[in-house]
């Protein structure tokens, strides 16, 4: 039962999506359904985005919930009669049910704050799909004091009903490079009075096919794709230049520290080899998104008791900005079965809205359990600071 309207809710931002950074209306709705209902909104300072409250009477712990509220840059393709209103932007990553669903579980803790030991701060994040929002709502200051972060994610490819929780690495760190190789111009008809960058580019190409395949260990995941390449603009003039650029995407701080040093070496000595130079730029991008094994058990036991099926969904190299919460404290990136079966990201992509409620109440369950502090002789399984 959809007690606090939730679904119109959702619907409503699904028919309004707005691009990272620019989630003005969105804020507004969320701010107007927290303060309607007597939620601490507090002052980050920001345009867009907003942090909830809830608690704060009882003793115990801060714990953070986290939903991201963009959309992304996609001409929506699906027939509902919600679609986007707003040309060529598309919630095609479910964010809007993560807000939606993040706004449930603020309203389910603010009944129940009598009983709530605690707090509970509800991060309702802009700007995710360009990986900076995180930085900003933590630049804030208002976030230092939580003790364990967790976030929601729609999953496709899971009916509604079931709940991913897998310990480890869930999102991979997607960098960036670029390399620009450099040789010398010349008439097509001579390349000996020249030194032509495109073979040198295309060794490199092939070259950094073998970071993976010959130097990652075979257990771990890794992908390097050159993705763009541009070199010369007509037919018989040997160019400049070449440049090509890509992304590395690792699930561990030292495979991400290899294959940085390993595509940079790849590139300066075939570029070498012929004739050539290449200069080397990386930007990093969020750390992978890695769970805590204590706090994926206790998820996993709280969402069987109410009824969910648990399952451990398919790994992917995605990036997302929810491991800068991670930084130096444990928690959990919570993937809710959405059904739909298509990818996020396409204009067909789609939620069941009936997975809406129940995550709601879980995460309000779940945040209801971990704000308890244990008496004594318990300890907290982050208190053992197993992380992995
Ligand atoms: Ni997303």
């Amino acid at each position: 039962m959809d007690r606090y309207g939730l679904i119109p809710f959702f619907e409503d931002l699904h028919a309004h999506p707005e691009l990272s950074g620019a989630e003005h209306r969105t804020t507004g709705k969320l701010l107007e359904a927290l303060r309607a209902a007597g939620i601490d909104v507090l002052d980050a300072g920001l345009p867009t985005g907003a942090i909830a409250r809830i608690g704060g009477k009882r003793p115990g712990c801060v714990i953070g919930l986290r939903a991201d509220i963009d959309a992304l840059p996609i001409r929506e393709e699906t027939e509902l009669p919600y679609r986007s209103r707003n040309e060529g932007v598309m919630h095609a990553c479910g964010h809007d049910f993560h807000a939606a669903a993040m706004l449930g579980a603020a309203l389910a803790l603010k009944e129940r704050e009598d009983g709530l030991d605690g707090t509970v701060k509800i991060v309702f994040q802009p700007a995710e799909e360009t990986a900076s929002g995180a930085k900003r709502m933590l630049a804030t200051g208002l976030l230092d004091d939580c003790e364990e972060f967790y976030a929601i994610h729609s999953y496709p490819w899971f009916p509604a009903g079931t709940l991913g929780i897998k310990e480890g690495p869930v999102m991979a760190a997607p960098d960036r490079f670029r390399i620009a190789v450099r040789g010398r111009g010349a008439h097509g008809a001579e390349p000996n009075t020249g030194i032509d960058p495109i073979p040198a580019a295309a060794a490199i190409v092939l070259a950094a096919q073998h970071i993976v395949s010959r130097r990652m260990d075979p257990f771990r995941a890794a992908v390097v794709s050159v993705t763009h390449m541009e070199a010369g603009n007509t037919w018989n003039v040997i160019p400049e230049a070449a440049m090509l650029e890509g992304t590395v995407r690792t699930l561990h701080a030292e495979d991400r520290d290899m294959a940085r040093e390993a595509l940079r070496e790849t590139a300066e000595r075939t570029a070498a080899a012929y004739g050539c130079t290449a200069a080397f730029d990386w930007r990093e991008g969020p750390a992978p998104v890695v769970n805590d094994a204590g706090l994926c058990a206790d998820a996993k036991a709280l969402a069987e008791e109410m009824g969910f099926t648990v399952d451990r969904q398919k790994g992917t190299m995605g990036g997302e900005d929810f491991s800068e919460y991670l930084n130096g404290r444990p928690g959990v990136f919570v993937r809710v079965g959405t059904g739909g079966y298509v990818v996020s990201h396409h204009p067909k992509f789609t939620v069941d809205e009936r997975a809406l409620v129940p995550a709601a109440e879980f995460f309000a369950a779940l945040a209801m359990r971990r704000v308890k502090r244990q008496g004594q002789g318990e300890i907290r399984n982050s208190d053992f600071g197993i992380r992995n």
